[in-house]
């Protein structure tokens, strides 16, 4: 068998066999198959898609391209959270830390940015020293000794997902359902978790803006989650403007600081953080309900214990805690410019989209796979969908490397801003909720 007979197969919408999504993948992972090859794969994929079945042993097969996390001799039941995919979405920097101090034991792999989403990782990577790469062992032992361990795939951990979700960034692959299934799942699996609070964006700045592509995407994620051993719970959230005042790495970690030291709370973010957290707490089995679990999330991030746990966990992984203490330190970008309201009004609208692309030209997330990424570029919101403001008043600062940088995308982003004289119709921030028995509305 060999990797173009595989492609040509898929390309022709053909169910591959086990071995056959076996030997592709793993090749892919060994070096064997070339970028070019699995660029071409990925791409039969997204126009084919893939049985259930098939996705099935995608996931199973992007597990066992590494090691799993033996997780068992660690009391309580493991649990995680996964997005997928947002612009500003923070919330696991505050849940993963938050969950773990009340004592459920939390093993989180997070990936990359992914086109012009912002990625947990790069976002725990713009704290100077923080590595996320940690070995399997230390990895278990972290989470038994601290609760939780916050990495990225390594080429001891789901290697295929590592090399998959890189190549699937940069060459528009993304918007798959059985690619997100393979990525996020294969993840989960290989982590040790037991069940996951999974978190479906619809929107403009999601994977998909409309709805019922989202709920497809959680209804096909909760049953496959289920057939390969994940209990799943997941939300339908909203993302058509950005989640809190933040995009861009360095400048999110640090609205997630304020959140945890009770400084500064953005409301929608603030909300999204203690939902998830509280259904968290549910699924590992410390609250016998929602409402219990609200609670006791709500105590332990108002008393700082979620921020006190962030820093063990970032200490433990040789961040330099002193810029989570003291966020002051941080350097600040080169350049920044303020957009200003043009008239007096209501911002009726705030297009996420047009905010994660300019974040990602200001330098936060990658066009190709080897490109840096500026920790400190980004873009400040000082209004959000509803807000008033009046003529002169701050839309929103960005933040980049050169004045030129900053100078291209200050229309695009000014135009995200659409301001009118009413107010516009509140939009629900959390539509509904998935599990196995089906889906229920939020109230
Ligand atoms: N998150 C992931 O880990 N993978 C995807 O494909 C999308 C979101």
């Amino acid at each position: 068998m060999n990797a173009i007979e595989i492609i040509s197969r898929k390309q022709a919408g053909t169910e591959l066999s086990a071995d056959e999504i076996r030997e592709i993948v793993f090749g892919y992972t060994r070096g064997e198959v070339p970028d070019y090859q699995m660029s071409a794969f990925l791409m039969a994929v997204y126009f084919q898609g893939m049985t259930q079945r098939e996705t099935g042993d995608l996931v199973r097969t992007m597990t066992a391209s590494g090691r799993r996390a033996d997780l068992s001799n660690i009391p309580g039941r493991k649990v995680d959270k996964h997005s997928t995919g947002g612009v500003g979405d923070k919330v696991s920097l505050v849940v993963a830390p938050l969950v773990a101090s009340l004592g459920v034991p939390i093993p989180m792999i997070s990936g990359r940015g992914l086109g012009h989403t912002g990625g947990t990782l790069d976002k725990l990577e713009s704290i100077p020293g923080f590595t996320t790469t940690l070995s399997v062992a230390q990895f278990i032992r972290q989470v038994a000794d601290l609760g939780c361990a916050l990495i990225g795939q390594t080429d001891e951990i789901v290697p295929a997902d590592r090399k998959m979700y890189a190549l699937r960034d940069v060459t528009s692959t993304v918007r798959s359902l059985p690619l997100i299934a393979g990525s996020i799942l294969s993840k989960k699996l290989a982590e040790g978790a037991q069940a996951l609070m999974l978190d479906v964006k619809f929107g403009r700045g999601a994977i998909f803006d409309n709805v019922a592509e989202a709920r497809s995407l959680a209804k096909y994620l909760v049953d496959i989650g289920s057939e390969t051993g994940l209990e799943i719970t997941a939300l339908l959230t909203d993302m058509d403007q950005p989640l809190g005042y933040a995009v861009g790495n360095w400048l999110e970690v640090r609205e997630c600081l304020d959140l945890m030291r009770g400084t500064a709370a953005a409301p929608d973010l603030k909300e999204l953080c203690l939902v998830q957290a509280a259904i968290m707490l549910t699924l590992g089995e410390r609250a016998e309900n929602y409402t219990e679990g609200r609670a006791l999330a709500e105590s332990a991030l108002h008393s700082g214990s979620a921020f006190l746990k962030f820093v063990e966990i970032a200490h433990r992984q040789q961040a330099e805690v002193r810029f989570l203490e003291n966020p002051d330190l941080y350097p600040t970008a080169n350049a920044n410019r303020v957009l200003e309201a043009k008239r007096n009004g209501y911002v009726s609208d705030l297009n996420a989209l047009s905010i994660g692309q300019a974040a990602v030209s200001l330098g936060a997330g990658r066009m190709r796979k080897e490109d840096p990424v500026d920790y400190t570029a980004g873009i400040i919101l000082h209004r959000k969908r509803g807000d008033y403001a009046e003529k002169g008043q701050p839309l929103a600062t960005l933040f980049g490397a050169t004045v030129d940088r900053i100078a291209s995308v200050a229309a695009a982003v000014e135009a995200a801003f659409t301001i009118e004289d009413t107010p516009p119709a509140s939009r629900p921030l959390i539509l509904s909720r998935l599990t196995i028995n089906g889906e229920e509305n939020w109230e």
